[in-house]
């Protein structure tokens, strides 16, 4: 999604902006810009092509300062085109543009300030509601950029992080942030903003993480931050080691079949030796907090919701704690009973996605304190947000489509699990043990499952000429069902959907035809033989079956009937396996299909616009 990068030095800083552009580009973007104080006017380039085309932009035109800006943006406000790129410029009637600046967040107010501008005559070259803030920042310059930005700040309504600055102060950049991240990074004598530390490694490790309503003032020797209400703040400086390998895609073909193969590592980095169960995994004072809370609200979107409706089913069958599950973007907008009583957990593998930060914020501001987040990222607002935290250990995840961040999700939440099961009391040390052994053992049976890749391409072929599909699972495998249908569409663009097998009958079951394959996921459970009934169901309607299932199940291969036979049945941690060959499923469709795995059109790898 929509990236920043800007510098203030006395060198040449588009070299640095470009490399921190790069650094974001997986998150997904379709346009990309950099603008530059140089000569004593603004330098700009953009381009709807990705960051190393804009790089032989910016050297072709010679663009080169010391103090600049650059962003890769995600559309939301006008169409991905050039003229919609940032940075955008102002300059009212002053000649060449005065004010240069970029933005990431959504303004909501922007109809009403746009009219408000061009009342004043402004004119507007964008259908963005970026540059609705280039021109109000101009239009509030009188010879001070720190001041005009403070004061257009108190005019916007929504999320924003913004970098700013000005032909007629050469050494100054101004950020200021509400809702969306952005960090500075200092430097000897230079100074850097950005939306993530991850796109200055390289340059500084020492950040400081901007709070909501700061602005901050960047010059070449010093920084000067002040908070919503125009009060000079300190704020903390971390050392940062940012992990920024992984890029190597070695022997495979796309990242995301990269990350599928990595799991096996990632769970096992995820579990981290651990010998036994205790609150005090998820940070100090866990034990206290488990104590006192009666019930657990999780909070999530797309696959990180699947893993806390999978975490519902083990924390309610195993914890005897009652669960509530949210869509994060539904549940700020809905009146809802709290209770001070609850665990509010959110699950995000980037710690940065707008619409669960804002739902913990809803979450606190109706009093309910206790927070803990299972996240891929130590230093995202999220792991900030949270008094708790698991850090799942999947690297970084470079393909949109999330895999590794998934099945190390529900490892850490089935550790949760556990750990509220013993402080409720109701684990006994011979369970734990048991269960701490199947969790060892899990890498194992993740790589006995990727070795069915070679099966599971040849049913991929089959389903690359498929328009729709429909993917059935029962009890705690529903939610892996969901997961493997949103995979599908998400790479390979087949629509697909998820019921609960059972569900078939009361309306589905109207579109299953010869042309319609239907998933299926069978582990041997209490419910495989109710879920038999429901293959029957859709056998008898002509619907071709493929079937995942678990080897003691007894489903055979017959005529409309495929079986892929798992290696082992897992028990409570089956999700977790049967979550492989979806994944698989998915990624060997969308490239029998040709469509760009890593980066599905229209998707950001990090959603920070609600
Ligand atoms: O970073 P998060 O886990 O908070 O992201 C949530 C969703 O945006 C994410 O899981 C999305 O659904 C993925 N593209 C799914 O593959």
């Amino acid at each position: 999604m929509c990236g920043i990068v800007g510098a203030v030095a006395q060198r040449d800083i588009t070299p640095i902006l470009l490399e921190g552009l790069k650094r974001l580009e997986y998150r997904g973007y379709d346009s990309c810009g950099v603008a530059v104080h140089a000569d004593g006017a603004l330098k700009r380039a953009r381009s709807t092509e990705r960051v190393a085309q804009l790089q032989e932009q910016v050297a072709k035109e010679h663009i080169a300062g010391f103090t600049g800006i650059a962003h890769t943006r995600w559309a939301t406000h006008g169409a991905p085109a050039t003229h919609n790129a940032h940075p955008h410029f102002s300059g009212h009637g002053k000649g060449s543009a005065r004010i240069a600046l970029v933005h990431n967040g959504i303004i909501e107010n922007h109809d009403e300030l746009r009219a408000e501008l061009q009342a004043a005559g402004y004119a507007f070259e964008s259908q963005t509601d970026t540059e609705v803030i280039a021109h109000l920042v101009d239009h509030l310059y009188n010879g001070d950029l720190f001041e005009a930005v403070q004061q257009a700040t108190r005019r916007l309504e929504g999320a924003y992080a913004i970098a700013v600055f000005c032909r007629d102060e050469p050494h100054r950049v101004v950020g200021a942030r509400q809702g969306s991240p952005l960090v500075v990074g200092l430097g000897k004598s230079e100074n850097f903003l950005a939306s993530d530390a991850l796109a200055l490694a390289g340059t500084t490790d020492q950040i400081i993480y901007l709070e909501d309503g700061d602005v901050v003032d960047l010059q070449l020797a010093r920084i000067w931050v002040v908070d919503h209400a125009g009060r000079p703040v300190e704020r903390p400086v971390h050392t940062v080691h940012v992990h920024t390998g992984a890029a190597e895609l070695g022997p495979y073909r796309h990242y995301m079949q990269k990350e599928i193969f990595e799991q096996p590592r990632a769970v096992a980095d995820t579990l981290q030796d651990i010998e036994s169960i205790t609150p005090e995994l998820f940070g100090d004072g866990a034990y206290r907090v488990f104590k006192e809370i009666d019930n657990v609200l999780i909070l999530a979107c797309g696959t990180s919701y699947y893993a806390g409706l999978t975490a519902r089913y083990w924390i309610e069958s195993l914890a005897k704690v009652p669960v509530n599950v949210e869509i994060a973007s539904e549940y700020r907008y809905r009146d809802t009973v709290p209770s001070p009583t609850t665990l509010v957990v959110t699950i995000s593998q980037s710690g940065e996605t707008a619409d669960t930060l804002a739902a913990l914020k809803h979450a606190r501001s109706l009093g309910m304190e206790h927070t803990l987040t299972i996240c891929n990222v130590a230093t995202s607002a999220m792991v900030r947000e949270c008094k708790l935290s698991y850090i799942t250990r999947a690297g970084v995840e470079i393909g949109v489509a999330s895999t590794k961040a998934f099945t190390t999700q529900l490892t850490a939440l089935f550790l949760l699990t556990l750990a509220l099961a013993q402080t409720k009391g109701v684990l006994s040390p011979a369970r734990e043990e048991e269960m701490l052994k199947s969790l060892r053992h899990l890498p194992v049976a993740i790589a006995a499952v990727l070795a069915l890749e070679p099966q599971i391409m040849a049913w991929a072929d089959r389903f690359a000429s498929k328009e729709n599909a429909l993917f059935l699972g029962r009890g705690m495998h529903y939610p892996i069902a969901l997961e493997g249908a949103l995979k599908l569409k998400e790479i390979s663009y087949i629509h697909a959907e998820a019921y609960p097998a059972g569900e078939l009958k009361h309306g589905p079951l109207a579109l299953v035809t010869d042309a319609m394959p239907v998933v299926t996921i069978a582990p041997r459970d209490e419910l495989l033989e109710k879920l038999k009934s429901n293959m029957q169901e859709v056998h008898a309607r002509g619907g071709e079956l493929y079937v995942f299932a678990d080897a003691d199940t007894k489903i055979m291969n017959s005529d409309g009937i495929h079986v892929i036979r798992m290696p082992e049945n897992y028990g409570k941690l089956s999700p977790i396996l049967h979550t492989i060959p979806l994944q698989l499923l998915a990624y060997h469709t969308a490239c029998a299909r040709g469509t760009d795995v890593d980066k599905p059109r229209n998707l950001a790898k990090s959603v920070t616009v609600e």
